[in-house]
């Protein structure tokens, strides 16, 4: 397509100082330092990055862009939008959806996986952007009429800001046109790709040459008038718009594994001791308040546990993740020591405090209480704390002893 090329050349490219295009691209600068040096992003540029590692990217991309899009179409003809529409030339949900069959198959949309760090990205540019659905205003309208919220949160609430769409355009069409064309080449190379098979998101066909384009795209940007505030909000959103795609590049979904072995194996290993300990020394019946003990559906915490075990053995895993899960690991069983330590210091307190408040209630009603009569109230009082005592240091035990088993 010659759109490009000709689009340039009959628009006037003239930037300046005080240019939307320049004043993004200044106050994005350290920004884009910080996300080209994300984890994700320096392993595509050693070319070391796994086959999982972009199937989970493209995941993220999908909701990314059939946020973006969606709304861009929505707001297609708004004044602050309209100029930077292009939906033949950039739109990338076509291209997405191939590249997604490709790797999953047919039925993608359910093998997908989408990290926390995506989905809240695109709830920002679900929320916070664009006029609200029919439906959506009905629910806001009978929200303000049967709560008393303040009127800033509902003001907050209503606030729109198509505006801010330019910001997030820009953020990822333009990337995509830039060192999004690198990243193409390396995963192609990488991960051995032919015909271009999995590959359709970096490939832009109506776009000729991605240097004129982005031209065109930047005078478009200049073009769209703002007011003083305006144009604040959308540097803050491109700069917040950056955040996101720093926060997608340094995510670590495979982390989860060494979080879920740590709880799980432990629950299935030391756990079971623990809950026929409890029972015994609470006297607890027929496992009532034990229920967290107990796996109904694992008849053999042994053997589940080693398909546990061979299940994580098969999950890929390039060398620098494997090495961050393990230390992952180390660093979830140093969450469970704190967690075991914190309750510890709040049994005390609450003991002490307990103790004090009885010591008061005594000293009011009866101030000749007698230093034996006090002990016997203390003992009583805190034998089950001394239990729960008993059984964290047990806790604190097993964590240590399962780490060194562990590793
Ligand atoms: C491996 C990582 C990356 C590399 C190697 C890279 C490389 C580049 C290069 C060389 C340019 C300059 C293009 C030009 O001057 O025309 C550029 C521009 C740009 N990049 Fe990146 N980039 C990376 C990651 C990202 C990420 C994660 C984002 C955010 C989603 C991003 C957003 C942008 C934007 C918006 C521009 C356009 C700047 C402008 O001209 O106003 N980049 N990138």
């Amino acid at each position: 397509m010659e759109a490009d090329k000709q689009n340039v050349q009959t628009e006037k490219v003239q930037v300046t100082e005080r240019d939307l295009s320049e004043q993004i691209k200044a106050v994005t600068k350290d920004s884009h330092v910080r996300a080209e040096n994300t984890e994700l992003m320096l392993a595509f540029q050693k070319a070391n990055i796994s086959l999982h590692q972009y199937k989970l990217l493209l995941c993220s991309l999908y909701k990314i862009y059939e946020a973006l899009e969606e709304e861009l179409d929505r707001n297609a003809s708004h004044e602050s939008v309209a100029p930077i529409y292009f939906p033949q030339e950039l739109a990338r949900m076509e291209a997405l959806k191939k590249d997604l069959e490709h790797f999953y198959g047919q039925d993608w949309r359910e093998k997908m996986t989408v990290p926390a760090a995506t989905l809240r990205y695109a709830q920002r540019l679900r929320e916070v952007l664009g006029p609200l659905r029919a439906s959506e205003r009905y629910l806001f309208l009978h929200y303000a009429c049967t709560t008393s919220v303040a009127p800033f949160n509902l003001h907050y609430k209503l606030c729109e800001h198509p505006e801010y769409l330019v910001a997030h355009a820009y953020t990822r069409y333009l990337g995509d046109l830039s060192g999004g064309q690198i990243l193409g080449r390396i995963t192609q190379k990488s991960l051995g790709l032919k015909n271009g098979e999995g590959l359709g998101f970096f490939s832009f066909p109506a776009v000729s040459s991605p240097n004129l384009f982005k031209q065109l795209y930047r005078s478009r940007m200049n073009s769209i008038e703002l007011t003083e505030t305006q144009r604040a909000g959308v540097l803050e959103e491109a700069v917040r718009a950056f955040e996101f795609n720093i926060q997608i590049g340094s995510e670590h979904p495979e982390y989860l594994v060494a979080h879920a072995y740590t709880r799980y194996l432990g629950d299935l290993s030391g756990g079971q001791i623990l809950g026929r300990i409890t029972q015994k020394s609470l006297g607890l019946k027929n496992g009532e308040g034990l229920g967290f003990f107990s796996f109904p559906a694992v008849s053999s915490p042994n053997l589940f546990k080693q398909l546990y075990r061979s299940r994580m053995n098969s999950i890929e895993l390039t060398e620098t993740q494997r090495a961050g899960v393990l230390e992952e690991a180390v660093r979830a069983f140093e969450f469970n020591i704190q967690v075991f330590e914190e309750l510890q210091t709040l049994l005390n307190m609450s003991e002490k405090n307990e103790l004090r408040q009885r010591h008061k209630t005594h000293d009011v009603k009866t101030p000749d209480i007698s230093v034996s009569q006090r002990s016997a109230v203390t003992s009583s009082l805190t034998s089950g704390s001394q239990l729960l005592r008993m059984l964290l240091g047990l806790c604190f035990a097993l964590a240590l002893g399962m780490g060194v088993y562990a590793f």
